[in-house]
């Protein structure tokens, strides 16, 4: 995956847990450097060995790690200047949701070698959506709950996820329910 990814790990790992928990990953992961090019295009082994890592090291599942991972990259990205990509694609998070697809086609302009995710909104309601997740990549369905809540926080919009159905299962995607937990516009 692109530098970027791993460069938003690293800036996860500093922030909560400081420099040296940082250098015990990287050891453990077995990296030579723990420079990122954003822009550069690395193996995804060099992501999967972090997560696994930092799973090693903070004593979490890798699937914590990453939901982690999801709720940080939200920050990560939209500081970090791609703010304009967040604001593109809708002001509140349904809308933004139906337009993930869009966001990445306007991210590989800048990333060619993006090999993107794709995304598809079913069963939308006023409070609740299924959300298709379709990947080249296995085992990151865990990160999609993590940007849900990641999501969930930029708009304001609480909600519950569950894993309602498996790639496991499909054998080509995930389905993920997202169901507010407040009424949308704020109103009791
Ligand atoms: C402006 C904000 C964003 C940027 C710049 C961005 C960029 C990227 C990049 C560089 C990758 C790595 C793919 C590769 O190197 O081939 C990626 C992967 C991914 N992105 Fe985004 N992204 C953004 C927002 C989001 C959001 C809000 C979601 C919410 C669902 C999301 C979901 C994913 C997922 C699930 C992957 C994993 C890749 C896979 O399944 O193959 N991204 N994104």
């Amino acid at each position: 995956m692109y530098g970027l990814v791993n460069q938003g790990v690293k800036d996860l790992v500093l922030n909560k847990f400081g420099e040296e928990t940082w250098q015990s990953i990287c050891d453990e992961a077995g990296l030579k450097s723990d420079r990122f090019l954003r822009m550069k295009s690395y193996p995804d082994d060099v992501t999967y060995s972090l997560v696994g890592a930092a799973s090693k090291v903070l004593e979490l599942s890798p699937e914590d790690i990453l939901i982690a991972f999801g709720r940080h990259w939200v920050l990560f990205t939209a500081q970090g200047g791609y703010g304009d990509l967040f604001d593109m694609a809708g002001d509140n998070l349904f809308d933004f949701l139906h337009q993930l697809d869009e966001l990445h086609t306007r991210v590989k302009l800048n990333f060619p070698e993006l090999r993107t995710p794709s995304f598809r909104c079913t069963d939308v309601k006023a409070s609740s959506l299924r959300l298709e997740y379709h990947s080249h990549r296995d085992g990151l369905s865990a990160l999609v709950v993590g940007l849900l809540h990641g999501l969930s926080d930029r708009f304001q919009t609480p909600l519950d996820v569950t894993h309602e159905v498996k790639r496991e299962d499909t054998g080509t995607h995930d389905i993920f329910f997202v169901s507010l937990t407040e009424p949308p516009g704020g109103a009791k």
